[in-house]
Formats: C-alpha cells, sequence, structure tokens
C-alpha cells in the first residue's frame, strides 16, 4: 500500500516506536526494504536522496515504488530526502512522492521558517507529507551525504516549538548528536536536549544519522519522541562486507550476485525494523 508518511509517524509517536527511514540506490535495494517492511508486518520509509538522482529520475522512482507497494498489504512511503531545491520538491510531489524533506537548515531560521511554510502549503493541498530540519549534523566516516564543512549544530527546543507551530510542517528532523556515516569517536547523543525539544513541541520527531548508533541510545531516542529514523551508511555497509566476502570466494553471474544483494539489504533493514518498533 502506497501512501504518504503522516498517520504512519502519527501512530509511531503515540505508541513510543519509530518508522524506519531507508536510502535505496537502485531496485534491489528499494524490492530488500519493502520486503523487509513485509516481512516484519510495519510501515516502511523508502527513502530518495537527491545525491543519487542521478541513476534514476523523479517520475520513474515513484512508478516503480508504486508498483511495488501495491504487492503488499504495508503501508510503504517514498520521500524525498534531503532537499533544499523547491523546485525540485515541486517536481517530487507532481512525480508522486508521499513525503518530501525541505531542508534549510544551513538557512536562517526565519528563512528556513519562511520556505517550509511554502512547502508545506503546496504538498498538504496534494495529500504530501513534509519534514524539515532545524540544527545541523556533522559528518561522520564514510558518510555519502554529508560533507567535510558539515559542524555539529544542536536544535534549540523553544526554537524548534515555534517552527513547528509556525510552518504547519509534519515532521522535524532535530540534531542531538548523531551524525551523518560512522562515528569517528563515541557518540554522545544528547537525550536530555531532546527530552526538552520533545517537551515543547509535541509532534513526531525525526533523527537522521542512524547508522552506527548504540541500540540502546535509539531506543532512549524513540522514548522521547522520535518516530522516525534515517539509516543509510550502514545499509551500504552491511551489504558491501558480504558482496566482498563473496566475491573472494566466488565470481557469481550478476544476476545472481543482485539477488543476494537484495536479500542482504532486506537482513539489515529487518534488523533496525525489529529495534525501532519493539516498544511498548
Ligand atoms: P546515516 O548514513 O548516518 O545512517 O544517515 C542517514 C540519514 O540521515 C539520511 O538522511
Amino acid at each position: 500500500m502506497f501512501t504518504n508518511f503522516d498517520s504512519m509517524l502519527k501512530s509511531a509517536y503515540q505508541s513510543r516506536s519509530a518508522v524506519g527511514s531507508f536510502n535505496w540506490y537502485h531496485y534491489e535495494t528499494l524490492l530488500g526494504i519493502i520486503e523487509a517492511g513485509r516481512d516484519a508486518g510495519c510501515p516502511v520509509i523508502a527513502s530518495f536522496g537527491a545525491k543519487y538522482l542521478t541513476n534514476m529520475d523523479l517520475d520513474t522512482a515513484a512508478a516503480l515504488t508504486k508498483v511495488l507497494a501495491e504487492k503488499t498489504d504495508q503501508a510503504v512511503c517514498l520521500h524525498l530526502d534531503h532537499c533544499s531545491d523547491k523546485d525540485e520538491i515541486v517536481r517530487a510531489i507532481r512525480a508522486g512522492f508521499g513525503s518530501v524533506m525541505y531542508d534549510g537548515s544551513k538557512l536562517p531560521f526565519e528563512e528556513n521558517l519562511k520556505n517550509t511554510r511554502e512547502i508545506c502549503e503546496i504538498a498538504h493541498a496534494c495529500g504530501v507529507s513534509v519534514e524539515a530540519e532545524l540544527g545541523s549534523l556533522a559528518a561522520g566516516a564514510q558518510s555519502h551525504e554529508g560533507s567535510a564543512d558539515d559542524r555539529q549544530v544542536y536544535t534549540d527546543p523553544a526554537m524548534a516549538a515555534q517552527f513547528v507551530r509556525e510552518s504547519g510542517v509534519d515532521a522535524l528532523a532535530v540534531s542531538i548528536g548523531t551524525v551523518h556515516g560512522l562515528y569517528k569517536g563515541t557518540p554522545n547523543i544528547r537525550t536530555d536536549i531532546l527530552k526538552d525539544i520533545n517537551a515543547a513541541v509535541g509532534a513526531p520527531l525525526v533523527l537522521h544519522g542512524g547508522s552506527g548508533t548504540p541500540e540502546e541510545k535509539l531506543l532512549a531516542c524513540i522514548d522521547n519522541g522520535i518516530a522516525k529514523i534515517n539509516v543509510n551508511t550502514e545499509i551500504s555497509e552491511y551489504v558491501m562486507a558480504h558482496t566482498k566476502a563473496l566475491l573472494a570466494e566466488e565470481s557469481p553471474h550478476l544476476s545472481v550476485l543482485a539477488l543476494k544483494q537484495k536479500d542482504w539489504v532486506r537482513e539489515v533493514v529487518g534488523k533496525y525494523i525489529r529495534l525501532f518498533q519493539n516498544r511498548g
């Protein structure tokens, strides 16, 4: 079932669980993510990163996801990850994406708010959910989306509350110490800040940089308002480690390798889905 993320995130937020949002890069990653949701009987978000738009256009991504989503009873949302280009967001909405992330986190507060409000008006009129971001994440190792000059700026709880109230956004991505990619040192996840944000905002929050975050920290985040958790790097790391091990032993036909890679995606995504749902 193809849907937006609104009801998924609201019910996750109320039941103190989280929906996994997993980046996909090609047909096999998309299929592995959808199969993992079906296996677990859970909704899933297939996240399409602007950096991967080069190998598939938005219309194709939407058409493919719709066909696959209609083959399962589980809710599947096609989401446009980090996008600061308003025109591209409108194209994704026209193509049929279920949700979009407008990333104005590098802009001054008022400009980010104004742009997010505009996107919300357009998206909501089309039944599309919107995520925005306040504060920003640093980049860790192996990140395909962070860049070396990304700096950690923690989200301010009072500003987050004003932002959500005045923008009409459905979910807010917060910065509390996770990084895009793998941690270079020991993760310092500020659940104290998250607690204050959640108390001030009272709406679904999003955690970027799920990869490498210790499980108990992820669970503490879910307990404090995180209803959507993004995972990218670890999907690639897991599949590549298995691919390297296989290629060290044998030289399979590409069609065989592609199927195996789809199953490795399904395994690693399934592990996260079970973790995120195993709440109250
Ligand atoms: P990781 O690559 O750290 O899992 O982050 C993914 C993410 O936040 C996608 O937006």
